[in-house]
């Protein structure tokens, strides 16, 4: 594998290291593309946020100051911290007022790439995001890396009738592969909310900052899906990709495929080698033609200005990771030890406003209850046509099962799809992170407005 060659970072951080941040929320007119005006919120004046970058052991202190003009949370997506710095609303935190200020100090972990978001209403979908990256002094040091947010704006009139579930008829599904169709039932999450423009990290192609690489780097990725609600895929142009953490967690062992799949909220780093002096896109496939402006250029040494080699938008033989892929099939099914849930995904019919877990919404739906170590099992069946990606606060859990097939190599992630039509995924974590209430919802913004939520409680 490419990467064991590489050296060390060495450590550099003391515990008693403090890195200072402040966050300044406020309204801010986004236009990524010609002729779009988008009333954006911002942290810092920028879509996403200011890329916050920490080293493991040291301790983040973040002003978080809320000029919105209306209430907002910061959420710490895939860290393990203090129950009252989880920026949960209503559950940890009561949303910070308008005109007011909250301090955020914990230390960031695990070591990893994370992200911050808004927590209350439509922050998220209107721009309160940013990538956190907590380095891991024991990674392997890259020639050169890149933070990437993927990112779109949301066409913010097609929300509430989402909310409703009247939201726009599905898209007709252009001509192509059967992989294009199936590709379309993950973006069918998107047809409830439409989408005008597709962004990384701040800008739609051909605006794209340009990424610089030279042959003979080994340059690692780093990839957040911060779309509200569409899964996307990521391919670079010419190259395979060599995937070692998910969600911030190394992998068992790292793989190798010729594309990303990454779920609404989910992180993948993955490395590429230069072997050979070009121009080449990164983009986001997708059957929406929009997306086809979700890209950036890597190029080497003065090809700046040459064609790129681009990818074709379908996924026909196309090898994508998946969780099958990243944890190895043929295991056997988990021995059932501690704290068993079932938890069915529902709801979401034409006409209705609700997503459930076992018939409920949120706050009616069933808790977890749990005591310090205990382990818990959680097993989701997806009884609807759209998959979830569901995400648990303040813990890292390992995925087990897919579908009926145990995972050789169980993946730490903090946020996992759930298949949909039937599709079932096992969680398994040990209450072991810090007293409190931990939020466990579908990160699918619309699905978490409307009740597919519940939490995990230290009794
Ligand atoms: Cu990204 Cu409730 O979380
Ligand atoms: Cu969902």
């Amino acid at each position: 594998m490419l990467v064991v060659a590489l050296p060390r970072l060495s450590s550099r951080a003391t515990a008693s290291d403090l890195v200072d941040y402040t966050l300044t929320a406020a309204p801010m007119p986004f236009s990524p593309v010609p002729g779009l005006n988008f009333p954006g919120l911002a942290y810092n004046g920028t879509i996403p946020g200011p890329l916050l970058r920490i080293v493991h052991g040291q301790r983040l202190r973040a002003t978080f100051i809320n000029k919105t003009g209306q209430g907002s949370t910061i959420h710490w997506h895939g860290m393990i911290l203090p129950n009252n710095m989880d920026g949960a609303d209503g559950v940890t935190q009561p949303a910070v007022p308008p005109g007011g200020s909250f301090l955020y100090e914990f230390p960031p972990d695990p070591p990893g790439t994370r992200w911050y978001h808004d927590h209350v209403s439509d922050g998220l979908l209107r721009g309160l995001f940013g990538m956190i990256i907590v380095e891991d002094p024991r990674d392997l040091r890259p020639d050169a890396e890149f933070a990437l947010v993927f990112h779109d704006v949301p066409k913010l009139s097609t929300v509430g009738p989402a909310m409703m579930g009247i939201g726009n008829a599905p898209m007709t599904d252009p001509p192509g592969s059967p992989e294009l169709m199936q590709m379309t039932s993950d973006d069918k999450m998107g047809d409830e909310v439409a989408f005008s423009a597709h962004c990384i990290n701040g800008a739609a192609y051909p605006n794209t900052k340009r990424l610089a690489v030279k042959v003979g780097q080994h340059v690692r990725l780093r990839i957040l899906n911060a779309n509200p609600t569409q899964t996307r895929y990521v391919r670079l142009a010419g190259h395979r990709l060599t995937v070692t953490h998910s969600d911030g967690n190394p992998l068992a062992r790292p793989i190798e495929v010729d594309a990303l799949r990454v779920g609404v909220a989910e992180r993948y780093d993955a490395w590429f080698e230069v072997s050979a002096p070009g121009s080449w896109l990164l983009q986001g496939l997708s059957s929406d033609p929009l997306a086809y402006e979700q890209a950036a250029v890597v190029h080497t040494d003065g090809m700046e200005q040459a064609p790129p080699m681009a990818s074709s938008q379908s996924l026909e033989g196309v090898d994508f990771l998946t969780y099958e892929k990243a944890g190895g099939t043929g295991g056997a099914l988990p021995a059932q030890s501690g704290a068993h849930y079932d938890f069915t995904l529902d709801g979401g019919k034409y006409g209705s406003s609700r997503w459930t877990i076992n018939g409920q919404t949120y706050p009616n739906t069933p808790k977890i209850y749990v005591h310090r170590n205990d382990i818990v099992n959680v097993r989701f069946l997806n009884k609807t046509d759209m998959e979830h990606p569901m995400h648990l606060h303040g813990h890292v859990f390992e995925v087990t099962e897919i579908d009926g097939t145990a995972l050789m190599r169980p993946l730490a992630k903090d946020t996992s799809l759930v298949r949909a039509n039937g599709g079932t995924l096992s969680w398994r974590f040990r209450a072991n992170s810090p007293a409190g209430k931990w939020l466990l919802h579908c990160h699918n913004a619309i699905h978490m407005m409307d009740g597919m939520m519940t939490l995990v409680e230290y009794v």
